[in-house]
């Protein structure tokens, strides 16, 4: 037995599902280097499925925001069908969460603030990149970057208007907790006229 992969029984979790992911986000943020990095799964109304990493910036009650290109594969998919899952890991800690629900754009005003905390190169590069779209050369994107270097020298620079978050409003949390011989615990929260019910469920 791994002494790290603490037994999770339904008695231990926190009926508030966003309590639980603060703990076990905190537990983590311990033991790796990136635990802010999360799978996000979007699909598009023909039922095509994608995942990609991306950064969570704030998880709260209101719900997991990411920074994107509204322009982009996820941003076609998610104005087409506004729905996610979010995948979190913690290989040191042996524990996996899954959360499900719809996802809205944040405010403009929420994506300005944060827009203007970022570095100048950041945000040169959210002007640069056409992200998802195809690209002859890495030339082409770097010629870019110089050109609108030069256009806001001396001045700030102003968000892209296709460039924001992204909120998902969890609807389903899975808690997960790796134990021996696969004998793992899981613990699911579902939203049901507005509580939160939590179960043990089979590894
Ligand atoms: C650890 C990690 C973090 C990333 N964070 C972001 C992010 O916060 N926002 C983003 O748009 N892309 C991020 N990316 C790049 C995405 O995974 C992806 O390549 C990009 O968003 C285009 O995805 P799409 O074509 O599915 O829209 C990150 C990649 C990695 C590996």
């Amino acid at each position: 037995m791994n002494e790290r992969w603490i037994p999770f029984d339904v008695a231990d979790a926190d009926v508030n599902p966003f309590a639980q992911w603060r703990r076990w986000y905190e537990e983590g943020s311990r033991e790796v280097r990136d635990p802010e990095a999360i799978a996000v799964s979007t699909a598009n109304l023909q039922g095509r499925i994608s995942s990609r990493m991306v950064l969570l910036r704030t998880a709260d009650e209101q719900g997991f925001v990411w920074f994107t290109n509204y322009n982009s594969h996820k941003g076609h998919d998610l104005t087409e069908n506004p729905r996610a899952a979010i995948l979190w890991y913690c290989e040191p800690l042996g524990r996996q969460v899954r959360i499900e629900g719809r996802v809205t754009r944040v405010s403009d005003a929420e994506s300005d603030e944060y827009f203007n905390s970022r570095p100048r190169g950041h945000q040169i590069g959210a002007h640069a990149s056409h992200q998802s779209e195809p690209l002859a050369t890495r030339q082409e994107l770097e010629d870019r970057v110089r050109s609108l270097e030069s256009e806001f020298d001396g001045r700030d620079i102003h968000r892209p208007a296709h460039w924001g978050g992204f909120r998902l409003v969890p609807e389903h949390f899975e808690f997960w907790q790796h134990r021996k011989d696969r004998l793992h615990d899981r613990v699911l929260y579902d939203l049901v006229d507005g509580a939160w019910s939590l179960a043990r469920y089979a590894p």
